[in-house]
């Protein structure tokens, strides 16, 4: 069969077969087919849909285009966390040292920013020192030494989905779920941990905007996953206003610290006990007193001892001192009275990229002092002149009026009552 005849089936809305897949990949991950019919069929896949079946097969001949770490095979114990892409979405960066803290080892593949998102590995190179460039080996030294690993994807790890996904982009091919399933799943078994927890977020500020969009795709994922053999729940979580106030690198950091020392943002705090207390059941924990132990950890000061141990097993100084703080930070005061009914989360993640937390450019530099702290939320009564965000500045060059508008601009404030979104949606089974 030609690929011509490959992308026809599609196109006609029949499945394709794993051999029939697994060309397609092939061709994706070695050059050997033009973009041209790779564009074809994913235009074909996104309008047409692929089965469950047909799903974990692009799943599994993606996740073979590069390197599997078979982490299990070494470290059975260890969980994995994803998250779906969110704002103000610090919880990696606290989950991996509590669940260390409660005696379960945290291994975890990290991105870049992209787009309007801060991403975890920029996030922890704030750290003065701090290396997020381990390969396997280097993995498990640090697993062994702390618990708790966070390194860069390298690009062994699923080509093909590379190659894709830059396809993808300029396709018009990205909402599809089978694509997204594929691209996010096969990165996952390449890591290859036992025990997987996802973070559906859910909101305006998300992907998936709708309940029902973000159920769907935590099904499919789960699916994907349990049909590899990995253990794995998925929580849906609301984004519709940043999860935690922070938005940036050495800002998130310190937001971080603060809740593994058992202060900070509620909301924050919540959310990553939650994912940790599911986290903690898959492994066969009592879920209540898995929920305890979580708590203890935040409150005792045995969470904030593992954070430090993680970032010194990373090679980076624990001392927050050290973390580059803003050349200077400018309030931005209401001018309406009413309730907050609306965040734009991507409007302020535009900004705090904008101020250094992100790349505007590909070779552009980080500026680590950069950033927003979002003040207010969702529901809340707001005077004219209080505080809603600040605007941290570093030392990158800015248009400062214009991130000013823009940030004051993603908050909508109004006379009427809105219905307040729950923090935490659930599994798919709780959504219902
Ligand atoms: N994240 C990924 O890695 N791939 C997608 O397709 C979407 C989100
Ligand atoms: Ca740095």
């Amino acid at each position: 069969m030609t690929f011509s005849e490959i992308i026809a089936k599609k196109r006609d809305g029949e499945s394709l077969t794993r051999e029939e897949i697994a060309l397609f990949v092939r061709g994706a991950g070695d050059g050997g087919l033009p973009a041209e019919q790779l564009s074809a069929l994913l235009m074909a896949i996104c309008i047409r849909g692929m089965t469950a079946e047909e799903t974990g097969r692009l799943t599994q001949e993606m996740l073979h285009s590069g390197e599997a770490w078979a982490l299990a095979a070494t470290v059975p114990e260890a969980v994995d966390k994803h998250s779906t892409g969110g704002i103000g979405d610090t919880v990696s960066l606290i989950f991996a040292p509590l669940m260390a803290a409660v005696g379960v080892p945290v291994a975890m593949m990290a991105g870049r920013g992209l787009g309007h998102s801060q991403g975890t590995l920029d996030k922890l190179e704030a750290i003065p020192g701090f290396r997020v460039d381990w390969d396997r080996s280097g993995m498990i030294g640090l697993l062994e030494q702390c618990g708790a690993a966070v390194v860069a994807q390298t690009d062994n790890i699923a080509p093909a989905d590379r190659t894709l996904y830059a396809l993808r982009d300029i396709t018009a091919t990205v909402p599809s779920l089978p694509l997204i399933v594929s691209s996010i799943m096969s990165k996952k078994l390449a890591l290859g941990a036992g025990t997987l927890i996802l973070d559906v977020k859910c909101g305006s500020g998300a992907f998936r905007k709708t309940l029902a969009e973000a159920v769907e795709l935590a099904e499919a994922l789960r699916s994907v996953a349990r049909s590899a053999g990995v253990a794995c729940e998925a929580l849906v979580t609301e984004m519709d206003q940043p999860l935690g106030p922070a938005l940036g690198t050495a800002c998130e950091v310190r937001e971080a610290i603060e809740i593994l020392e058992g202060r900070g943002s509620a909301p924050l705090r919540e959310v990553t006990l939650r994912l940790a207390e599911e986290a903690l059941v898959l492994c066969g924990r009592d879920r209540a007193r898995a929920r305890a132990g979580l708590e203890k950890a935040l409150d005792d000061g045995s969470a904030a001892a593992a954070w430090e141990a993680f970032v010194r097993a990373h090679g980076g100084d624990p001392d927050p001192g050290l973390l580059p703080r803003p050349r200077r930070v400018v309030d931005i005061l209401a001018e309406d009275s009413g309730r907050l009914t609306a965040v734009d989360g991507e409007d302020l993640g535009r900004a705090a990229v904008e101020v250094g937390a992100g790349r505007r450019r590909l070779d552009e530099e980080i500026d680590d002092a950069g950033g927003i702290e979002v003040l207010v939320r969702l529901g809340d009564s707001i005077e004219p002149g209080r505080p809603v965000a600040r605007v941290l500045l570093g030392h990158r060059p800015v248009d400062e009026p214009a991130v000013i508008a823009k940030v004051r601009g993603a908050f909508t404030i109004t006379e009427t009552d809105a219905d307040l979104p729950p923090l935490v949606y659930g599994t798919p089974e709780q959504v219902g």
